[in-house]
Formats: C-alpha cells, sequence, structure tokens
C-alpha cells in the first residue's frame, strides 16, 4: 500500500521552456546567460537529419556530433578534453539520452577537472559543472528533466550511473517539432520508456507528491497518444503529447524513482545491446503483475489517467504486454536471441541495484528476477 512521504525534497531544471519552434529560442538563452562561446554535444543521427544545422548554426559553436549509443565512459573523458580546449561558458546538448548523458557528465569532467569514472555513484558531483542547456530529440528518455546520467563500462559490460541534482540542466528546452521526424522504431521505443517512467515513478515506495501529480498529467498524455503516434508520425498533436508527457515522466522519476523493470532492464541492455526501451516496455507487463498485490489503488489511479477505464491488477498488466506487442517492441525483442545460460547472472546483477530494486512497491528476489527474465525473454 502506498504511504506518501511525510517530507521531502524536489529537484527540477532551473529553466523550462517548450512548444513547437521552442529551440529556436536557443540563441536568446546563451545571450541572457552571458555565454558568449558554447560547445554542441550531438549525435552522427541528429546530424544527418539536419537537426543540428538548424538548431546550432546560429551559435557559430564547436560541435562534437559522434556521441556513440548507450555510451562507453571513455567517451565522455574525450568530449570534456574538447570542450575545454575550445574555452566554452556552457555546453549544449541536442539528441536522446544518450547525447543528453554524455553532456551532463562531460560538464563535470571539465569543471571538476576528473575523469567521468570518478563521478559514478551518487553524490558524487562535488557541485555543478558548466551550464547547460539540454534539448531532447526523442520523446522518452526525459533526460532533460533528471539528474541521473547512464554511461555503459567497457570493463563489464554494464550500465554505470552518475547520480546527483549538480547534473540537473540549467534549461531544458522541450521542441516537439525536433521528433516530427523521428524513425518509427524509436518513436515507439523511447515513447514505451515514458510510460514505464510514468507507472514507476508513480508506485515507487519513494514517490513524492509533486512526482504523483506529474507523473498522472504524463500519464493522461502518453496515454492518449503512444499507439496514435506510431500508427500515424505525422500526427502533430501526438507528437506533442509525446515530447511534454515524457518531460513530465522525466521530472516524475526524478522526484521519485525508476524500479524494478529497469533494475531488470539495465544488465540485459548492458550486455546484449538491446534499445532501453525496447527492453522496459516488454518488461513492464509482466513486473506490473508481479507488483499488483502492492499496486491495487495506484494502479487503478493510473489506468484512469491513462485512459484504460477501471481495471484490476492483472488487466493492467495484460494491457501494458498489448500496447508493447501494438507498437512492435516485442518484434523487436525477439531479434535478439539470449541464450538462458545469461539469465543466472543477469538476475544476480539486477537485484544488487538497490537505488532500482529498493523503492520497488513489493520485494524482487533473484528467483523472481530470474523467473520474470525466463518469461519475458523466452531464451534459447
Ligand atoms: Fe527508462
Amino acid at each position: 500500500m502506498h504511504s506518501p512521504l511525510s517530507s521531502f525534497e524536489n529537484h527540477l531544471p532551473r529553466r523550462v521552456i517548450t512548444g513547437r519552434g521552442a529551440s529556436q529560442s536557443l540563441a536568446a538563452v546563451c545571450q541572457t546567460n552571458g555565454w558568449s562561446r558554447v560547445f554542441v554535444v550531438s549525435d552522427a543521427g541528429v546530424a544527418g537529419a539536419g537537426l543540428l544545422r538548424q538548431v546550432a548554426l546560429p551559435l557559430r559553436a564547436e560541435t562534437f556530433a559522434e556521441v556513440p549509443p548507450e555510451p562507453p565512459i571513455e567517451v565522455v573523458d574525450a568530449i570534456a578534453v574538447r570542450i575545454k580546449a575550445s574555452g566554452a561558458e556552457a555546453v549544449i546538448a541536442l539528441g536522446g539520452g544518450s547525447v543528453m548523458d554524455a553532456a551532463k557528465v562531460a560538464s563535470l569532467c571539465v569543471r571538476h577537472g576528473k575523469a567521468a569514472r570518478e563521478f559514478v555513484g551518487i553524490g558524487k558531483a562535488g557541485g555543478r559543472g558548466l551550464p547547460t542547456v539540454l534539448i531532447p530529440t526523442t520523446a522518452g528518455t526525459g533526460s532533460e528533466a533528471t539528474f541521473v546520467a547512464l554511461l555503459t563500462d567497457p570493463a563489464t559490460g554494464n550500465k554505470v550511473g552518475v547520480v546527483d541534482p549538480c547534473i540537473l540542466a540549467d534549461t531544458a528546452i522541450v521542441d516537439p517539432t525536433l521528433t516530427d521526424g523521428l524513425p518509427a522504431q524509436v518513436t515507439a521505443s523511447a515513447g514505451m520508456d515514458a510510460l514505464v517512467h510514468t507507472i514507476e515513478a508513480f508506485i515507487a515506495r519513494v514517490a513524492t507528491p509533486l512526482a504523483r501529480g506529474l507523473a498522472l498529467e504524463a500519464a493522461r498524455r502518453i496515454g492518449r497518444s503512444l499507439e496514435v503516434v506510431c500508427c500515424e508520425p505525422g500526427n502533430t498533436a501526438a507528437r506533442d503529447d509525446m515530447a511534454i508527457g515524457s518531460h513530465l515522466a522525466g521530472m516524475a522519476f526524478a522526484n521519485s524513482s525508476c524500479c524494478a523493470v529497469h533494475a531488470l532492464a539495465l544488465p540485459l541492455g548492458g550486455r546484449f545491446h538491446i534499445p532501453h526501451g525496447v527492453i522496459t516496455g516488454c518488461f513492464a507487463g509482466e513486473m506490473m503483475r508481479h507488483n499488483s498485490p502492492a499496486c491495487a489503488e495506484d494502479f487503478a489511479a493510473l489506468a484512469l489517467a491513462l485512459g484504460w477505464g477501471a481495471v484490476d491488477g492483472a488487466a493492467f498488466a495484460g494491457r501494458l504486454d498489448a500496447v508493447a506487442d501494438a507498437i512492435g517492441l516485442r518484434a523487436q525483442l525477439r531479434r535478439v536471441a539470449v541464450p538462458s545460460d545469461a539469465i543466472a547472472s543477469m538476475a544476480r546483477d539486477a537485484v544488487a541495484i538497490h537505488r532500482l530494486i529498493d523503492p520497488n512497491p513489493r520485494e524482487v528476489t533473484e528467483a523472481d528476477a530470474t523467473r520474470i527474465y525466463w518469461a519475458v525473454l523466452e531464451p534459447v
């Protein structure tokens, strides 16, 4: 049963600018802050889609547009070297979660003169980094609203997190036009991840009242628009809902927590390079089936906000499975053959991620994690 915290603290970006065309205000944002020299971090997909040119050209800034997906820790150090050499006063990130996360940690490296690895963990920043402007080009990660950055440790294959309110954006700019041309698979996986953020932020043991309010509004927008935007990529109203909804969901889990779906997602994503939202989307139903005895009231409230009507726990979980199927996530997961002998070590690693397992509304043992991996992956 959910018992709201009696004392709590919330952390949000200092300034948020939203709306179609909002990214056009970037030059004005730089001017207002007195930054004469900024550095832009992005990736090849964003550059190839013409968005880097469109957004960053007026700044005449140095750019690093080669952030790889699931960025290894060392890439962040390489970016930091470039930023430092440029003499930039602020860092602009234009891209999805990987780009924004790399930029957040690179800004710490530059300001504090340390390697990215030294910031891994909770509360290791030791003060804010260079100022950041985070501009998402996908609708899902919510990274522009959070103080988590996920990187890959090439030594172990595991995802590692830099978690500290000091990496919150100075300014987040949420411009849905940047998501209009997103490929269908990214629209689906990122959008489903936002839905999972919403649910986990709402049901987590550590959810603040602010987070629960944000999660319900995120659920309202994502519920009515996720499947629509996957069927009708040109539906701008649905694109707007997903951009704002995923941003609100990011704010929600930043002031609550993600839970066990994300704990199981990290070892799997680190080992098999399956898109994060494909994993969280496919595991959500089975994990909510597990959580159901502890979440009756919360699932009822979420289902209403999502537009699913009055459903019980079993139907709520079934509905999540149905969405993952309908938007093609299950098919994407099936393309990767996960060997059955990988499951034991993934289950062991997953339950050791206490920052995600402990807030889960129902205990998840290693045996539970093993059972859920088997049920969802149907390994070879
Ligand atoms: Fe996620």
